[in-house]
């Protein structure tokens, strides 16, 4: 059988740790385009060197020719621009919606069965904007943004706790920006929530705030170190997961930015809501039940993504 081919949209710094990620996974062919010149190439062949040590068959390929996307099984877009010291996430919107205009067009027009991973910020309304360019069927575009944010929480408890990172398991509903939603009840160390361990004197109250709140700065605090870009290695990683998920129809239960019709309330927007992933694509949203409290929360940050959808009809009118 061929191997799956993983078309990976911009070359940058994310682009290439995917490119890195799914040779060294052999989860299939990669191509890498970007629209600068050299970029994609060099990063291709510098990944394909590494193959006789690392031991993997896998082909990769730069270009700046969307037809070599053709026939992709997954697509992961990191195309645009990231942010630098001072800038939000939303101050990317107007570049970036440009962006996902040619890069929806060109998915469609030759890799319209892929399963479509959109990581470029802002992530909720950039999703909504490359599935409304593709036109490609809601569930098989989706966007990266809780599988990370949940990693960050769950690395940061991991320390609080003095507890492999592998037996935490931790949930980042809603918008991938300030509002973002940590939910500690259903976040656990081996199945106890984080409540019944601030009860066991594990954490104070006030301690699990503060973890909440550097997972909501989590990527600023990295932009704040790095002053030239953003993260990348933890986004690409988190992006490689879903598209494992969907290649090897694991039904993982992840969250990540998905059309929600219906459930949690919502009446067809893109947010960040637990899914199942499998061989459809985002084949079921897990419709959770949140507390006053929570529901405030994501209300919150539902509003906010919305606000942005709204900036980017009003930018592009093909989308109103
Ligand atoms: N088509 C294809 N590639 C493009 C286009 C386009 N229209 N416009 C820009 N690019 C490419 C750039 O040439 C660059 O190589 O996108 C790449 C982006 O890479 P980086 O600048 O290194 O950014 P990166 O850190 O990879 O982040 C990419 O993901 O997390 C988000 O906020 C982040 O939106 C940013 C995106």
């Amino acid at each position: 059988m061929a191997r799956p081919k993983i078309a990976l949209i911009g070359a940058g710094q994310i682009g290439g740790t995917l490119a890195h990620l799914a040779a060294m996974k052999e989860l299939g062919d990669v191509v890498l385009f970007d629209i600068a010149e050299g970029t994609p190439e060099g990063k291709a062949l510098d990944i394909a060197e590494s193959g006789p040590s690392e031991g993997f068959d896998a082909k990769l390929k730069g270009t700046q020719d969307y037809a070599d996307i053709a026939g992709a099984d997954v697509c992961i877009v990191t195309a645009g621009v990231p942010r630098k010291p001072g800038m939000s996430r939303d101050d990317l919107l107007g570049i970036n919606l440009k962006v996902m205009k040619s890069v929806g067009e060109g998915i469609a027009a030759n890799a319209p069965d892929a399963f479509v991973i959109c990581i470029t910020n802002p992530l909720d309304a950039m999703v909504w904007a490359l599935r409304e360019f593709s036109g490609l069927p809601h569930e098989k575009v989706c966007g990266m943004a809780g599988v990370l944010d949940s990693a960050r929480f769950r690395h940061f408890l991991s320390l609080e706790f003095d507890v492999s990172m592998k037996d935490v398991t931790a949930f980042v509903l809603g918008g991938h920006g300030d509002t973002m939603v940590p939910l500690t009840r259903y976040s656990t160390v081996g199945g106890v929530p984080l409540p019944d361990l601030v009860e066991m004197g594990w954490t104070t109250q006030d301690k699990l705030d503060a973890i909440v709140q550097r997972t909501r700065d989590g990527g600023a605090e990295i932009v704040g170190l790095l002053k030239t870009g953003s993260a990348f290695y933890a986004p690409a990683t988190s992006a490689i997961e879903m598209a494992e998920a969907y290649l090897k129809d694991q039904k993982r239960l992840l969250p990540c930015a998905a059309y929600v019709d219906g459930a949690l309330g919502l009446k067809g927007m893109y947010v960040g809501v637990p899914t199942i992933i499998g061989a459809g694509g985002i084949e079921r949203i897990v419709d959770i039940k949140l507390n006053k409290e929570e529901q405030a929360m994501f209300d919150k940050s539902v509003e906010a993504v919305n606000g942005l959808v709204e900036a980017c009809k009003g930018i592009d009118e093909s989308l109103a």
